[in-house]
C-alpha cells in the first residue's frame, strides 16, 4: 500500500524509519520531510498547514493511510477533511484533538470524568488572574490554553514570576490567541512519566512506557523546551502502575470522550506525575512525542501499519504489541539558542560515520538537504537513538556517535537518562 506522511520532525523521521520497515508499504510520501526522511519516502512540497494543496495532491494520488505527525494539522481539522474525501487517516478528529489544543477543554473532561490533575482555575483577563495569584501565592503554574510549541507552560517558583507570565499572556500576548484563556493550576511534585497509548474510540493498548528531558539545561534545568531527549522503558512503570494508569486515567478519558460523542481514534499521549501512589495528570497530547516515539520506535518489534490502521478502522481489540527488551536512549542535539532564537544553515559534518553502526539510528528533525550537504533547519536538529543491554550501555553508544558529529554551535545535554541509569545501579 502507499502511505502518506505529514510533518517533518524527529518523530517523524522514526515513523518514517518504522514505516518503510512494514512488508505491507510499497511507497511512502511525505509532506514536507526533512534530509534524512528524504532518504526514505518521496517528499512533497507542502508545508503541513498548507492543506489545500495536500488534499489536491491527493486527489490526483490516492493512498490507502494517511499519518499525521504533529499537533497543528491535528488541531485545525485535517484529519477531518481527509476522511471526508474518503481517505483512511491515522489522527484522532478535530473536536478529540482538543484534548492537547485547549488545556481548558483537558481541564475540564478530567473533572467531568473524575481524573486526577493539578487543582486549577481559568481566566479570560489578566486582573482577575493576577488577583487569584496573589491570593494562591507561589510556585504554582501558568498554562496558555492553546497551542504554543511546548512554550506556553510556566512553571512559576515566585509570585513575580507569577505575575510576568501572566503578562506575557494576556497583555504583551506572547503566544497570540493561545493566551486568550489561562489556566492556573497548582504546581505537582514527583517524577514524570509519558504515558503512550493506541486508542481505537474504545479499545486501548498501551505502548511500552518512556520519560523525556523537558529542559534545556543538564540536571534538568533551565526553560523547557520540546525536548532534549528520552528513553524507553521508563523505570518508574511498573506493571502495577501501568494498569492503576489505565483505570484511573485512560480508561476514563477514552470512555467519557466516547459517551460525550468525541470518540478518541489515535495514539493519546498522557503526560503524568507520579509521585509514590499518587498519579496526576499534566497534559494531554493528540500524537506520538517527540522524542519519546525515537526511543519507543526503536524498540517495537511489532509491525506498526496494522496497529495504525487498526486505530483508525476501530479495530484494535485482540492486539497486541511486541518490544525489544532493551533499553533505547535517544539524545536530540540542538542549534545553539534554541528553544531561543537560533541560526539555520550550519553544515553538519560526521553524519555518514555516524549512521553506520548497528543499533544506532540518527533521526533527523530541522534538517535538509543542500547539494551534496545536510545542514541544519530548526531547533531541534538530530536525534541520535541507540539500544543497549542496559540504559547506561544504550546512553554510551549514543554518546559517541553525538560526539561524532559536529557543526557550528551544536549543543546538547551529556546527562540524558541519569537518572534511570541511577535507578539501574542502586
Ligand atoms: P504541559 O505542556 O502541560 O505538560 O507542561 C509542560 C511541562 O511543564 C510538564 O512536562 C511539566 O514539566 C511542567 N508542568 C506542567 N504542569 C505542571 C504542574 N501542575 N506542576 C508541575 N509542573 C508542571
Ligand atoms: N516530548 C514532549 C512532547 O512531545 O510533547
Amino acid at each position: 500500500m502507499k502511505v502518506l506522511l505529514i510533518g517533518s520532525g524527529g518523530r517523524e523521521h522514526a515513523l518514517a524509519w518504522k514505516i518503510v520497515q512494514s512488508p505491507l508499504v510499497s511507497k511512502l510520501y511525505c509532506a514536507p520531510g526533512n534530509a534524512g526522511i528524504g532518504l526514505l519516502a518521496e517528499r512533497l512540497p507542502f508545508a503541513v498547514h498548507e492543506e489545500e494543496a495536500i488534499l489536491h495532491w491527493l486527489a490526483e494520488n490516492p493512498v490507502e493511510l494517511v499519518v499525521i505527525g504533529p499537533e497543528g494539522p491535528l488541531v485545525s481539522g485535517l484529519g477531518d477533511r481527509l476522511r471526508q474525501q474518503g481517505l483512511t487517516v491515522f489522527a484522532p478528529t478535530q473536536a478529540a484533538s482538543a484534548i492537547e489544543g485547549s488545556k481548558v477543554f483537558m481541564k475540564d473532561l478530567c473533572a467531568r470524568h473524575g481524573v486526577p490533575t493539578a487543582t486549577y482555575q481559568v481566566f479570560q483577563e489578566a486582573e482577575p488572574a493576577l488577583a487569584y495569584l496573589r491570593a494562591h501565592g507561589a510556585p504554582v503554574v501558568v498554562k496558555a490554553s492553546g497551542l504554543a510549541a511546548g512554550k506556553g507552560v510556566i512553571v512559576c517558583q515566585t509570585l513575580a514570576e507569577a505575575e510576568e507570565a501572566i503578562h506575557q499572556m494576556m497583555v504583551a500576548r506572547t503566544f497570540g490567541s493561545a493566551g486568550n484563556q489561562v489556566v492556573i493550576e497548582s504546581c505537582l511534585r514527583g517524577e514524570e512519566l509519558s504515558f503512550l497509548a493506541l486508542v481505537d474510540g474504545e479499545q486501548i493498548v498501551a505502548l511500552a512506557g518512556s520519560q523525556d528531558h523537558k529542559a534545556v539545561g543538564e540536571g534538568d534545568s533551565g526553560a523547557n523546551t520540546g525536548g532534549m531527549g528520552a528513553y524507553s522503558p521508563a523505570p518508574v512503570l511498573t506493571p502495577a502502575l501501568e494498569q492503576r494508569i489505565l483505570d484511573a486515567v485512560m480508561y476514563p478519558i477514552v470512555r467519557g470522550m466516547a459517551a460525550e460523542g468525541i470518540p478518541y481514534r489515535g495514539v493519546l499521549y498522557a503526560g503524568l506525575m507520579i509521585d509514590g501512589d499518587a498519579i496526576q495528570v499534566l497534559e494531554f497530547n493528540a500524537r506520538f512525542g517527540d522524542p519519546e516515539t525515537q526511543p519507543l520506535l526503536m524498540r517495537m518489534r511489532s509491525d506498526l501499519v496494522p496497529l495504525l490502521l487498526a486505530c483508525a478502522n476501530g479495530s484494535l481489540r485482540g492486539m497486541q504489541i511486541e518490544w525489544d527488551a532493551r533499553p533505547a536512549l535517544c539524545v536530540c542535539m540542538v542549534a545553539g539558542g534554541y528553544p531561543g532564537s537560533y541560526d539555520k544553515g550550519a553544515v553538519i559534518h560526521g553524519l555518514e560515520q555516524a549512521v553506520a553502526q548497528e543499533d544506532l539510528q540518527i533521526f533527523h528533525a530541522g534538517t535538509e538537504q543542500l547539494g551534496d550537504h545536510v545542514v541544519t533547519a530548526g531547533g531541534r536538529v538530530l536525534g541520535v537513538t541507540a539500544l543497549g543491554e542496559s540504559v547506561a550501555a544504550a546512553q554510551q553508544r549514543a554518546y559517541m556517535a553525538v560526539q561524532a558529529i559536529q557543526w557550528d554551535k551544536v549543543y546538547y545535554r551529556r546527562d540524558i537518562g541519569y537518572r534511570a541509569i541511577a535507578r539501574e545501579q542502586s
